[in-house]
């Protein structure tokens, strides 16, 4: 097979970034160019606050980019797309295929209009062969529309085209793509076609070969959106089961040991929670939904469209919870906010269960204190301006948990960041002066550490701010993880009878009770 010499990769998002910074790391010999149309994402790819946040990201960017190793750099990020294509012998396409918004298919198919432009950027851009692999989440086919372009603007060259999805998750991406579980790769069946899918599965030269899964093409891009659909199929089931746990008495977590503990099913994937959130799921299934549709196959389709139907239910659930448990009127209450990402590690909010949430929170009047150890101010209100517009009246953005819970009716937990665990509890280590940050170069976040003194009783002053604790254990990675709210000082400052919505199940629920709060988590009756 052809040696890759220069790879490109279009789109430095979420996954382009990560994925390239890795197989840049791990391939000193190979020049690797991500681009985009985005002028201020390169630019911040080109600097100490990367646009992304992931654990680890920056320490291998720093590698590849900066030759920090004693490497020549081989780690590029650039707007010039053109020069980018055309030097490349092997091109990623990693741009978005968020789901339509008009249009046939509106609401649930792909839009590919990125990966189109994408491909007539390479088309016109190319004036040698190339390899051009699918790593966006594309419907099974988009290959073959891949192809027709490509005869048509460039029919005097030669592109194999492969598939290649990524199966990254965000919060773990660099470990995921250090180890991951496989590496798909799809070609057609005929030998040029093989020998571009070897030249790949040499990219990965890191990864044991027998995790190195070669299949057709079709397969590929549908075993990408099969996985995102069982998944998501996961926790929706969960999260159904929870509902009756509510009602019965039964509890989510001991049932989700119990059933995991089968081989079969496996126990992973089963955590209950107020919804699954992130840029994937839903948009996945929905193409699913969409694909099975225009087969006219109307029972898989109906059976896909309930694992988004279940999660919408088990949002507005939550919501109706929280609602219910302040006597159904929240006019003018404060409701404090814990946590704005959809997972925790990342400050990525896209489809955060926390939007739908809040809104519905604001729908019946309240005051909202959101509090994210990530998550900037401005992405709070552009997020609850495009979901619930107006919104902004009726929200205020603090700089830590403490501060956001004061005066607050309920807290409500919607990221399971693990600043707001109990496992502190009973620790004779902890408390005393959380450390200032010190390793916050690629953090833009505005949490402020301050001293907190573990012996706070409930009457101290409701206007002490400071409730930041270091955990035992505390690992020396970024400073955010390594912060937990001391919760005896919550329960001082926030209003009788202290009500605690666990909406990630979290936090100890009995140790709350203990320190005088009422929590209701997800999948089980109150603790009172
Ligand atoms: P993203 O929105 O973070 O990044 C996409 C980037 O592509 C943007 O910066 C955009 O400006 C750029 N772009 C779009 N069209 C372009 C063009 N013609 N030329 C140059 N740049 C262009 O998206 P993200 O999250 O990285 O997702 C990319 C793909 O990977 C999607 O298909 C997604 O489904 C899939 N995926 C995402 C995962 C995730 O965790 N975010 C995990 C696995 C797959």
């Amino acid at each position: 097979p052809k040696t890759v010499k220069r790879i490109c990769c279009i789109g430095a998002g979420y996954v382009g970034g990560p994925t390239c910074a890795v197989i840049a790391k791990q391939n000193p010999d190979i020049q690797v160019t991500v681009v985009d149309l985005s002028e201020a994402r390169i630019a911040a790819w080109k600097s100490t606050a990367l646009p992304i946040f992931e654990p680890d990201l920056y320490e291998i960017v720093e590698v590849a980019r900066d030759g920090t190793d004693g490497r020549r750099p081989n780690l590029h990020f650039s707007t010039d797309i053109a020069t980018a294509i055309d030097e490349a012998d092997l091109i990623f396409i990693a741009v978005n295929t968020p789901t339509k918004t008009a249009g046939l298919g509106a609401g649930k198919a792909s839009n590919l209009a990125y990966v189109e432009s994408a491909a007539r950027m390479i088309a016109e851009a190319a004036t040698s062969d190339k390899i051009v692999v699918e790593k966006s989440t594309v419907p099974c086919g988009t290959a073959d529309s891949l192809r027709t372009i490509f005869a048509a603007l460039a029919p005097h060259l030669a592109f194999d085209i492969l598939s290649n999805p990524e199966f990254l998750a965000e919060g773990t991406a660099i470990n995921d793509l250090l180890n991951p579980d496989r590496i798909l790769i799809g070609s057609l069946k005929d030998a040029k076609s093989k020998s571009a899918a070897e030249a790949l599965a040499q990219v990965y030269n890191w990864v044991p070969r027998n995790r190195i899964v070669t299949v057709n093409i079709w397969s590929s891009e549908l075993a990408k959106l099969a996985a995102n659909c069982m998944l998501a199929q996961r926790i929706s089931s969960i999260n159904s089961l929870s509902a009756i746990c509510e009602a019965t008495g039964a509890e989510i977590e001991e049932l989700a040991q119990v059933v995991g503990l089968d081989v079969r099913i496996g126990g992973r994937m089963l955590k209950a929670s107020a919804g699954f959130g992130g840029s994937c799921f839903k948009k996945d299934v929905l193409s699913l939904v969409y694909i099975a549709e225009s087969l006219h196959l109307e029972e898989v389709a109906l059976h896909w469209k309930s694992v988004v139907d279940l999660n919408e239910y088990q949002k507005g659930r939550f919501a109706r919870r929280i609602t219910r448990a302040l006597h159904n009127t929240l006019a003018n209450k404060r409701i404090a906010i814990l946590g704005w990402a959809y997972k925790k590690n990342t400050r990525d909010t896209r489809e955060s269960a926390a939007i739908t949430i809040a809104g519905q929170l604001i729908a019946e009047g309240a005051q909202l204190a959101i509090y994210d150890p990530l998550v900037s101010e401005k992405q709070i209100f552009d997020d609850l301006e495009s979901a619930c517009p107006n919104a902004s009246s009726s929200v205020k953005v603090y700089p830590d948990a403490s501060a956001a819970c004061i005066d607050a009716c309920a807290v409500v937990i919607m990221t399971e960041w693990d600043e707001f665990k109990t496992d502190y509890a009973g620790s004779p280590t902890f408390g005393g002066m959380a450390n200032s940050s010190t390793d916050d170069h690629h953090l833009t976040s505005t949490s402020t550490s301050a001293s907190s003194d573990s012996g706070i009783d409930m009457q101290d002053d409701p206007s002490e701010k400071s409730a930041v604790l270091p955990a035992p254990g505390i690992d020396d990675n970024p400073n955010y993880s390594t912060k937990r709210i001391d919760w005896r000082h919550i329960a001082a400052v926030v209003r009788r009878p202290r009500l605690v919505f666990d909406g990630r199940n979290v936090v100890d629920s009995d140790m709350l009770a203990s320190l005088g709060f009422r929590v209701q988590s997800i999948g089980k009756a109150d603790v009172f």
